[in-house]
């Protein structure tokens, strides 16, 4: 069996208002977590690589993992390349078998991103491949202290149509206010929804992505610091706000930094708890455990993917 699109998985949550969840996977027992909860809730699934993820654990083996989960669970998976920033390192994994690629042009200008992503649409259609593509940029913490600047970089609604129109590319990633990492707002979260309702009354039956949707809940970051973190001012974008964010046409949305959260809180755990064990099954294995109990919990109570198969 192999990696399946998102085409008619992005179709039926436009139709049903709810987001598939799109999880970053970097080794055997990150993949297991999120496939076992997406089992056990009858969940579609996209499981994302970034070029990070492929520098640590070398591109067959998450290839091979990933096509080992969908053999063992029978679920439809999407394999796809998250933030490729070249026409060639997404050549490659459309080379590679992933049904999926993401080419983020985001940081050149408008038209040159243009040119970038229509260069992969073509190449990647080719083969059956579908792309997302980036207009505007993820603000970083920086900018919510100028709150001008930060809305400057935010993705412009007319522009999205013109980039959708001239690149043909298959969703788009948008710029409303999130931003990548533990440490997204400082003051209220701020979600600039008036630009999303706009996008997504533009490019009606187009499916949108929110990056940067971690929730980096309290209790995690707790957990982290009880058991000798120090995470200091780490701040996500609130689950209701998600859920809110799936109204308008967001079918696909981010999820990476509660994971780390998630599997690194048990990790410590276990070592605190357990000084004397060096046995990498029985402190991956809670890591496992913490993976899948959150992607249980983003499924169910923030994307509402369950029960969609
Ligand atoms: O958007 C980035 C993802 O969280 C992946 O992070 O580049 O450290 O693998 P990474
Ligand atoms: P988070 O850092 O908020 O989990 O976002 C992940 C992401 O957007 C991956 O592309
Ligand atoms: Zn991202």
């Amino acid at each position: 069996m192999k990696p399946v699109t998102s085409k008619e998985m992005f179709k039926k949550a436009y139709e049903g208002k709810y987001a598939i969840g799109a999880f970053n996977v970097n080794n055997m027992e990150i993949v297991q977590g999120i496939v076992d909860a997406a089992k056990e809730v009858s969940s579609p699934l996209i499981l994302q690589v970034s070029a990070g993820a492929r520098k640590y654990a070398r591109p067959v083996y998450l290839k091979k993992l990933v096509e080992a989960a969908i053999l063992d669970s029978g679920l439809p998976i999407v394999l796809h390349l998250d933030h490729g920033d070249t026409f060639e390192i997404c050549k490659q994994c459309v080379d590679d078998g992933f049904s999926s690629v993401m080419i983020d042009a985001s940081h050149h200008p408008f038209e040159e991103n243009i040119a970038i992503t229509k260069k992969v649409v073509e190449y990647a259609h080719s083969k059956g491949v579908v792309v997302e593509a980036e207009l505007g940029r993820l603000a970083g913490i920086e900018d919510e202290v100028n709150v001008s600047a930060a809305d400057a970089s935010f993705t412009d609604p007319d522009q999205a149509v013109e980039f959708v129109e001239r690149t043909g590319v298959d969703s788009l990633a948008i710029a409303i206010g999130t931003s990548h990492g533990a440490f997204k707002f400082k003051g209220e979260p701020r979600l600039d929804y008036a630009r999303l309702e706009k996008i997504s009354n533009l490019l009606p039956n187009f499916p949108l992505v929110l990056h940067g949707a971690s929730s980096v809940l309290p209790e995690f970051v707790d957990l982290c610091n009880k058991y000798g973190g120090n995470i200091p001012g780490a701040q996500g974008v609130p689950e209701d706000m998600l859920r809110k964010a799936a109204q308008f046409g967001v079918c696909k949305i981010n999820i990476d930094t509660d994971l780390r959260l998630a599997m690194t809180a048990a990790i410590r755990r276990e070592f605190a708890e357990n000084p004397g064990n060096f046995d990498p099954r029985k402190y991956l294995g809670p890591g496992r455990d913490a993976i899948k109990e959150m992607v249980k919990r983003k499924i169910t109570s923030v994307l509402g993917c369950n029960n969609r198969i």
